[in-house]
């Protein structure tokens, strides 16, 4: 008679136990029980990097990597792309429900309510270099923002949670752009109520002497497509770095910070940018076998490839090598796209890949698209958080309110020294 169990048998002892399978799952606590003797901590699993590892229960956004499936609450990201605006996807990713017509006129009212920043924030801009990277100016003025809030310490109060939400993801773009102007020495622009999310961002960015900024309807949806690709990915680093940073219950903005930060690096958010730097390394698309060689050989990585989820095409690839024609249409081809398909063509059809499962994923063709936009490389990576903090506040949340979640706190296996005397200056050699 089948049971959802799993029996161990422990040939230390020749003892045999019988842990509970759910969702296909068994808890590693359960395995504490395995000891050989009982004083013994017992038995733990050891998962670097947690790649067989569930760290938490969500309801948010479901991958299935080997078939190339990517949801938001149950809606395949094909049809929220065609379908949907960010504003409306990120309330499905807070709420779990898409929003009456009602409710997305006030979210979206609130959310635009709060894009103003304090102006003390312009003077922490000012103490940047000219040539700051603009990440690092968005991790410290979201850290800042913690100290403008108070009222964010209050993580259990859901109107709290619900105001720094608002402000979150209404303060970002402002924020991103400010930093950009930062980087050119051009005044700040202050938001504009009148205009939707992405137009808004738009008219930060760009607006120069014009008395009313009307943003290009193309590149409005563009960025607004690529907003809701990039709004949540499941259990990420930088999800999972808000979920661990918010587990010590510190405020929402310090978190946000913090998975900024994870965002940063080049093997995450970073990826877009030194996908640029690679083809702009590789030159000519005459070149690209020379490079895919030093690829097999193990010199460089292609940056834009290679998934630890998707084993199959990143669904947002797909979506996003679309949006790239769109824009390329209105904006010029960027010079750097030949090289790109020649770098994809090769690299589907060679074994090296093909046996690796290493596809395009959502970072490839979005730098080329940023590129063509205006937008310098370092830019990349801001765009990319932007609509990522309704995934993380999303996430955040749901860890908050889980009952099983804990401060996260992993184990190790200790094999340094054993304790050892301290040794006096004159007798170290
Ligand atoms: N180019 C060449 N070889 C690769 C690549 C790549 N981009 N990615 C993985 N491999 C190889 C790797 O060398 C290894 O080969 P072997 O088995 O012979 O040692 C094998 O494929 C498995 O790689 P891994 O590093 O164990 O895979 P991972 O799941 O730890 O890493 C990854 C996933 C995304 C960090 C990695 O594929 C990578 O570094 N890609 C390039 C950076 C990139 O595009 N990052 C953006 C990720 S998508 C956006 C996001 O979610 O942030």
């Amino acid at each position: 008679m089948p049971r959802d169990t799993l029996s161990i048998t422990d040939n230390r002892t020749g003892k045999t136990y019988e842990v509970p399978i759910t969702h296909d799952t068994i808890r590693a606590t359960d395995l504490r029980q395995i000891k050989v003797n009982p004083a013994d901590f017992g038995m733990v699993s050891y998962d670097p990097a947690f790649n067989n590892t569930a760290s938490c229960i969500s309801r948010v956004t479901y991958i299935d990597g080997d078939a190339g499936i990517l949801r938001y609450r149950g809606y395949p990201i094909e049809e929220l792309a065609e379908k949907s605006t960010y504003l409306e996807t990120a309330y499905l990713l807070l709420h779990g429900e898409l929003p009456t017509e009602a409710q997305l006129k006030d979210w979206t009212y609130h959310v635009t309510h709060h894009t103003f920043i304090h102006e003390s924030i312009k003077k922490f801009l000012d103490g940047f270099h000219y040539d700051a990277h603009p990440m690092g100016m968005l991790i410290s003025t979201i850290a800042a923002l913690s100290t403008f809030y108070d009222d964010a310490k209050d993580i259990f109060n859901a109107e709290s949670r619900k105001k720094q939400t608002f402000r979150l993801i209404g303060k970002m773009p402002t924020l991103a752009a400010f930093t950009y102007r930062h980087n050119l020495g051009m005044p700040f622009v202050y938001p504009d109520n009148d205009l939707s999310y992405p137009g808004n961002f738009l008219n930060m960015l760009f607006k120069t002497s014009e008395s009313k900024y009307r943003p290009n309807p193309v590149l409005e949806r563009a960025l607004d497509v690529l907003f809701i690709l990039h709004a949540d990915h499941e259990q990420n680093c930088s999800a999972n770095t808000i979920r661990g940073v918010g587990s010590s219950h510190v405020d929402p903005y310090s978190a946000t910070a913090a998975a900024i930060a994870a965002l940063y690096g080049p093997l995450h958010g970073g990826a877009n940018e030194e996908v640029v730097h690679m083809l702009n390394e590789i030159g000519s698309v005459a070149k690209v076998p020379d490079f895919i060689k030093r690829v097999k050989a193990g010199e460089t990585r292609l940056m834009g490839f290679g998934h630890r989820v998707y084993k199959n095409y990143d669904p947002r690839a797909r979506i996003i090598k679309k949006i790239a024609y769109d824009v390329f249409d209105l904006m010029g081809k960027s010079p750097l796209l030949e090289i790109a398909l020649e770098c994809e063509r090769i690299a589907l059809e060679d074994d090296y890949f093909v046996k690796r499962k290493l596809y395009p994923n959502v970072d490839f063709y979005t730098g080329l698209i940023y590129q063509s936009m205006g937008f310098p490389m370092t830019m990349f990576p801001v765009l990319f958080a932007i609509p990522r903090t309704s995934g993380w506040i999303a996430q955040w949340e749901e860890m908050l309110l889980d009952s099983e979640q804990k401060i996260a706190r992993p184990r190790q296996i200790y094999l340094g020294h054993d304790t050892r005397s301290y040794i006096p200056m004159e007798a170290r050699t």
